[in-house]
Parts: C-alpha cells; structure tokens; sequence
C-alpha cells in the first residue's frame, strides 16, 4: 500500500442495506476512496451474533458484497473482502479479549438495547461484538472509520483498546478516528424520526432499501410521518420527522439544510415528500441495474473475494504476528 492515511469500515450482511447504511456510511466509503487507502469489509461473522439461517446468511453475503460494488466501491482500487475469509481477524479478536475489560463492553448502548430486545439466552459473542470490531479495525493500521453515528461508541473502545494494549507492551496499533460524513450520519426511521432507520424494524414502511423500485421508495416517502406546522424547516427538536426528510435529501444531492429550506420555501409537505422520494429513486436506480449486472455474475464476485481475501490477509497477518510476540505467544 501506498503512503496515503488508511480508511476501514464493515457492514453486516443482516439484510438488504437501507439508506440509512447508504447515506451514513457506504456512500463516503466511495468518496473516500478518491484520497485514502481503502478496505470495506462484509462483517459475517459479526452477523452471527444473533440467530441466523444458514442458507439465508450465505446467500445475503454475496447479495452485500455485489452490492458494496454496485455502490461504486472498487475492488481493484480498494481492498474488499469477507471477513469470515481473513482468518486473522478471530485470532486478533482472542488477543485482544485477554486485553479488554467486561466492565468496557457492559458499557456499550448498542449491547444494552440488543441483549434486552433478545430477552434470555443472550450470546456470548453479542456481548464480545466490539472487540471482534476493534480486531477489523486494527489489523489494518486504520487511521480513519467511516461510520454512522451509532458506531462511534465501538470506534472509541477500539482506541482505548489499542492505546492500552500499545501502552502496556509497545507501540502495535495506530489508534482509529471515527469519520462522519457531512450529512447522513443519523438517517431516522420514516414512520417514528425519533429512532433510527433500521433494516430490522418490523414496519416496513420505516425504512427504505438499495433494493426498493421506484414506486415503493415514493410511496414510502408520502406516507413518512412529519409534524405539525406547515413549513419545511430544519429543527430538530421540534420538527423531527421534516428535518429527517430535510437531511435525507441532503443526502441524495450535498445541499446544504439552507439551501433546501429555501428551495422549498411556500411548498407543502406533500410535495416536498414526493420530491425527496424522487431524489432518493434517482439515486437508487443507477446501482440497482449495476447491481442485477453483479449478482448475474457469480464467478466475477467468487473471483474478487478470493484475491481481495488473500490480499487483506497478506497485510493483517503483519500485524497479527506482531501483536503475538509482544504478548509472548509461539
Ligand atoms: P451495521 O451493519 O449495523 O451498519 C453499517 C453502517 O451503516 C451505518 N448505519 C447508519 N448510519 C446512519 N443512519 C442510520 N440509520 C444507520 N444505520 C446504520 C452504521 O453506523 C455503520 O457504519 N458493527 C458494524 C459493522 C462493523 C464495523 C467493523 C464497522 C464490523 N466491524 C469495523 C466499522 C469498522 C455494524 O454492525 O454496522
């Protein structure tokens, strides 16, 4: 790799990706690729910690590696990968476990609302889930993590993670930034803006897919739930469902909040729906066709998992071996 600062990030393959994954995270991985290092990763095995269906699983796989590419992700440009390939990334997550503290992992919010929307028999791996992140996010010397904004809890145990373990022994990892976009790092739910856009809401109408045809993502936005007033104005508190619109399309074209409340300014908010949607559709359209050309080539996509493995496990096992020695393991 070159001298440029290093970019990391992973996506689970838990169902189609929404916007909310798009505008948060996948849609800077593309811009980012113009000035860093890249490497994207398909998280399967952070997918397993909660219950999955073998086959469902395997075929979601290939579906969000094809569609990391259709988004405009590179794999001859970035490294991206599956992380069930990279054999590096479980042995560093068993390194780094002997390192972390539970009282660290107790802490982190998205453990406390998963664990409790599970009930009993919580997995150990759920619990485990951040340092198995941090062991990603390592191996590859990461300066900067584009995420959403409910991964930066997670970023920041990896830092304090690798600056203990640096501390501890001797300089190993260099220690991660998270990276927001300027927009999009809290895509909210359509049908309740105070939570977030989730691909496992049971409302179908909360979130809008990759995958969503035109019709649907329109009708999805005309039936977004919005506030009382009439203005379309950014406010968060106040107006959570309109600023939720007003970020989304922000989103579909890099204006900023002004320059939309401007451009709507006297519209009601059923045609300021509609044109979000249609933004949204006109968006979605060109890696919808890039993406039925991908998944009709498995061949092409088994092939580039493969070199992008081999190459991502190339680089992790440098690290890897050196995170051994300083902990005295043969
Ligand atoms: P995951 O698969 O839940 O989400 C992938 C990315 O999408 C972002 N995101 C959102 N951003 C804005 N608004 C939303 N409504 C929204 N929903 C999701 C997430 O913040 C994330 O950036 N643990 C990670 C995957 C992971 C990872 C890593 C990330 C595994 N190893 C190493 C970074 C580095 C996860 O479950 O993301």
């Amino acid at each position: 790799m070159s001298e440029r600062k290093i970019a990391y990030s992973a996506i689970q393959p838990s169902g189609v990706f929404t916007i909310g994954n798009y505008y948060g995270a996948v849609k800077n991985w593309v811009k980012l690729q113009q000035d860093f290092d890249c490497l994207f990763c398909v998280a399967n095995l952070h997918a397993i910690t909660v219950p999955q269906v073998a086959a469902e699983l395997r075929k979601r796989t290939f579906e969000s590696y094809a569609l990391l590419l259709a988004t405009g992700i590179d794999p001859e440009t970035s490294l991206v990968y599956v992380q069930s390939q990279v054999p590096a990334h479980t042995e560093l997550c068993w390194l780094l476990n002997c390192t972390t503290y539970m009282g660290e992992l107790s802490r982190m919010t998205q453990y406390k609302d998963k664990s409790q929307r599970q009930g009993k028999n919580i997995r150990v791996g759920l619990f485990d889930y951040p340092v198995l992140m941090a062991a990603d996010i390592l191996l590859y010397q990461a300066n900067i993590v584009p995420v959403g904004e409910d991964q930066k809890q997670h970023v920041e145990l990896c830092r304090d993670i690798a600056e203990r373990f640096n501390n501890t022994y001797a300089p190993t990892f260099t220690l991660p930034e998270p990276y927001f976009g300027l927009s999009g790092k809290k895509v909210k739910s359509l049908q309740d803006p105070t939570k977030k856009m989730s691909k496992s809401d049971s409302n179908l109408n909360a979130f809008v897919t990759l995958l969503d045809d035109r019709d649907t993502v329109i009708r999805k936005f005309k039936r977004a739930v919005t506030d009382s007033g009439s203005e379309i104005i950014y406010d968060e508190e106040n107006k959570p469902g309109i600023s939720n619109l007003i970020e989304i399309y922000s989103c579909t074209n890099d204006k900023t909040y002004l320059e939309i409340e401007k451009e709507f300014e006297g519209v009601g908010y059923g045609q300021f729906k509609l044109a979000v949607g249609e933004s949204v559709a006109d968006d979605l359209a060109k890696l919808q066709s890039r993406y039925n050309e991908l998944l009709a080539n498995k061949d092409y996509l088994e092939e580039q998992m493969k070199i992008n493995a081999e190459k991502a496990q190339s680089i992790a096992i440098k690290t890897l071996r050196k995170a051994r020695r300083r902990l005295g393991i043969i």
